[in-house]
């Protein structure tokens, strides 16, 4: 193990909790009261303030870029990276580090084909107030199949002061994404402290089967922690996880939403930095999996409840027909290795009103019409095996017994897999136990689970993923084929405290043995750019 790795996990099991919380176990989480140092009354009461409502940030120009059959010009989306407040407990303005000023940042709906660039302007102040480090960003569309040099590759920083232009092919089918920064070491302190936001892809297909508009709500599930005087606290137990007494959907703590009797549509992505979740409704009826990362599921999955980890995204219906003048929660049974506390398990009231002014895509379709080529492979299309292993050696988080430092030390050539370009893997990573889940991000490319410990995946998991839930003592394998882009690539467990000290490697795809010069260098071959922009 290298010198420079920060030696800062001091205990091996769920026993240290947040400053004023007393743990005791209850079933397979921890149970505490609370998290921070706010005061009782400040607590954010429940239900009683709507959910906002995501609306689509219209683009602010075009840009001209070049391709093999000229210049032609595409939609521009500008993003400021700015210090700003949020209302989260009534009595204080929380200061927060957004891209525009809000939380969660400004959501981007985009249809299939349109490539479009994403201007991001770094105007955060030069240091982290809360913090202390040096506040340069990278900003990773996750879910995206980005060129390397577009896909916030930890290292391609942007400085307060600087802009970078990312390019974004939006050709992939219908499906939930998000941005968020990817700052090398400190990629939990920046998305907790605001920078993720959601983006989402539409298809002719997905807009024809499934609910549209205002029947469509996008959810962006994070925690938090707040102190006395109402500012975020981030308490990671010796770099073990997150898990905040305050559940914020949209940003808002514990809201309700006013619905119609029909089926609505709910894009669920959970922003949280060390927190999972079960879903179920209070009324007993199914979610309906819809769709999973990368897509639609092949099969409508209908559930009572499911496990969602950090930075993955489902798609669930939720039917209300008949349900008029009734309330419903959308609550958190939680899972193993997480910390409960008073109000954990509440997230989401829906009131029923009484009358349907559209009946669009009021159904709940059984198949869907497969537009991932990645479930449609067979693990005997595969011509190679890997394995990873996901653990904790001495008191640093690493991959098959590897940090970042390997990385970054190899002056960014050293990867643990190099497939080539269209090749099919299957690739086992293992979480041998002891108290941690690791849900696992694979950059690029989407996936398959093929099987969880030897048996088929998770109902609700049978979809094209990018991000793997690997529980204690679990072992998954997945399907993937490597492409369409050359270069080097992240991945990573998506627990932003594990990512961050030090779970990350890298992969390459169709790079020959001995290369010495990338085209797509992810931090060579764009950099940002001073910004001297009006
Ligand atoms: Cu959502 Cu590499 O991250
Ligand atoms: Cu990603
Ligand atoms: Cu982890």
């Amino acid at each position: 193990m290298s010198t420079s790795r920060r030696s800062a996990l001091q205990f091996g099991g769920l026993s240290l909790l947040g400053a004023a919380a007393v743990g005791v176990p209850v079933g397979n989480a921890v149970r505490a009261k609370a998290a921070g140092t706010l005061g009782k009354k400040d607590i954010p009461p429940r239900y009683t303030r709507p959910l906002p409502i995501l609306s689509p940030l219209a683009p602010a120009g075009t840009k001209t870029l070049t391709g093999p059959g000229g210049s032609y010009s595409v939609p521009r989306y500008d993003i400021v990276e700015k210090e700003s407040s949020a209302r989260i407990s009534p009595r204080f303005d929380t200061r927060m580090w957004t891209y525009n000023g809000i939380f969660p940042g400004p959501m981007i709906s985009v249809d299939r084909g349109q490539e479009a660039v994403m201007r991001v302007r770094n105007q955060l102040p030069a240091v982290h107030p809360l913090f202390g480090y040096e506040f340069s960003t990278s900003t990773h569309l996750h879910g995206s199949a980005s060129l390397p040099q577009y896909d916030g590759y930890a290292n391609d920083l942007t400085p307060p002061g600087f802009y970078k232009d990312y390019v974004y092919p939006n050709a992939q089918n219908a499906r939930t994404i998000w941005y968020h920064d990817h700052r090398v070491h400190w990629t939990a302190n920046s998305a907790y402290t605001g920078l993720a936001a959601p983006y989402i892809i539409h298809d002719e297909f997905e807009k024809s089967v499934l609910p549209q508009g205002k029947y469509d709500v996008t959810l962006v599930v994070n925690d938090c922690i707040l102190d006395a005087q109402g500012q975020l606290m981030l308490l990671d137990n010796s770099h073990s996880g997150l898990w905040g007494d305050i559940v914020m959907v949209n940003g808002m703590p514990w809201p309700y939403l006013e619905v119609e009797p029909r089926v609505y549509r709910f894009r669920i992505l959970v922003a949280s930095i060390g927190r999972s979740y079960r879903w179920t409704l209070s009324n007993g009826a199914p979610l309906h999996v819809v769709g999973t990362d990368g897509g639609l599921v092949p099969t409508t999955q209908s559930v009572t409840s499911f496990r969602h980890g950090m930075a993955e995204r489902y798609e669930v219906l939720v039917d209300f027909r008949g349900q008029a003048g009734k309330t419903i929660e959308l609550r958190n049974l939680s899972n193993k290795n997480n910390v409960d506390y008073d109000h954990t398990n509440k997230v989401l009231q829906f009131r029923v009103g009484s009358t349907v002014t559209s009946t669009e895509n009021n159904t709940i379709p059984t198949t869907l019409f497969d537009t991932n080529e990645v479930m449609t492979l067979k693990r005997s299309d595969a011509t190679k095996k890997r394995y990873f292993r996901l653990h904790k050696e001495l008191d640093v988080w690493v991959i098959n017994g590897e940090t970042w430092d390997e990385v970054s030390g190899s002056n960014f050539r050293h990867v643990q897999a190099d497939p080539g370009l269209g090749d099919v893997e299957v690739w086992t990573i293992e979480n041998k136990g002891g108290g941690w889940f690791h849900p696992t991000h694979i950059h690029l490319v989407d996936f398959q689970i093929l099987s969880r410990n030897g048996k088929p995946p998770m109902a609700h998991e049978r979809g094209p993923k990018d991000v793997v839930y690997v529980g204690e003592g679990e072992s998954v394998d997945l399907l993937m084929k490597f492409g369409p882009h050359r270069g080097r690539y992240m991945m990573h467990c998506h627990n932003l405290s594990h990512e961050d000290h030090d779970m990350m490697t890298q992969f390459s795809v169709g790079m020959p043995k001995d290369w010495t010069w990338d085209d797509n260098d992810p931090v060579a071959a764009d950099p940002c750019k001073w910004d001297d922009l009006d």
